[in-house]
């Protein structure tokens, strides 16, 4: 754990002159520091479970990169109370840490198997407060709109419009934008208190694809 946490600072220090984030708040890495990857893995990567690096976790689908979890958290920005939206479930481990931060996660996955065994698996660590839908997230999660910020976690070539519908003013989402197997960026889109949104692209990336809804709008 202590070196995974080492390598998030490294990734941090490199990255910054794109991200304009020199450290990752105290918070969200006393979090990551709660929250124990290898229960998130599957059996055969247990050996690279604090290793920064994406791990494949069955479906065709990834538990993201350690730095880049650190990285997404962070920009949200979240505060105790807040209620949190997450598209892309998949592990669980995204949730868990947000839930470390925040009074409630709501989480939608679109492969019934793993938003299953997400949900299984969460509970059976304790977590009270993380709700998991199966579904298509690009539709969002109406009945519990607005939520203080949205993650997600697959890319689109654009954001949905129904998400930046559920975005409560003073709220952040922050999703990897562009094209499926080309340029992707990392972008933190604010809605200010007054209800205007602006668009910051933070940093270039590889995610999987959104699918469901989603892959319309994507390029292959
Ligand atoms: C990079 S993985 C997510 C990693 C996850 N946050 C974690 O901590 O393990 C992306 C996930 O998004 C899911 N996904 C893709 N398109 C989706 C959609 N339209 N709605 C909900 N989930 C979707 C995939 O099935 C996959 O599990």
């Amino acid at each position: 754990m202590d070196d995974m946490l080492k390598a998030i600072e490294t990734s941090t220090r490199l990255t910054s002159s794109y991200t304009a984030v020199d450290e990752i708040s105290r918070t969200v890495l006393a979090a990551i520091a709660q929250v124990d990857r290898s229960e998130f893995v599957p059996e055969r990567s247990l050996n690279r479970a604090f290793e920064n690096h994406p791990l494949r976790i069955g479906h065709g689908q990834t538990i993201s990169q350690p730095f880049i979890v650190a990285l997404m958290t962070h920009l949200i920005d979240s505060q105790p109370g807040d209620r949190i939206l997450e598209i892309g479930t998949g592990s669980g481990y995204q949730a868990a840490i947000a839930a470390e931060l925040v009074t409630h996660v709501y989480s939608i996955e679109i492969v019934p198997e793993l938003a299953r065994s997400a949900e299984r698996r969460l509970k059976s660590l304790g977590y009270t407060n993380v709700s998991i839908r199966t579904g298509d997230g690009w539709y969002g999660w109406p009945e519990e709109a607005p939520f203080d910020g949205i993650l997600v976690t697959a890319v689109a070539s654009s954001v949905p419009l129904q998400l930046l519908s559920q975005l409560a003013n003073g709220g952040k989402l922050v999703m990897p934008l562009g094209d499926a197997d080309g340029d992707q960026e990392l972008a933190v889109v604010t809605r200010d208190s007054a209800g205007e949104l602006s668009t910051r692209n933070v940093l270039p990336v590889r995610f999987v694809p959104m699918t469901g809804e989603g892959i319309l709008t994507l390029r292959e």
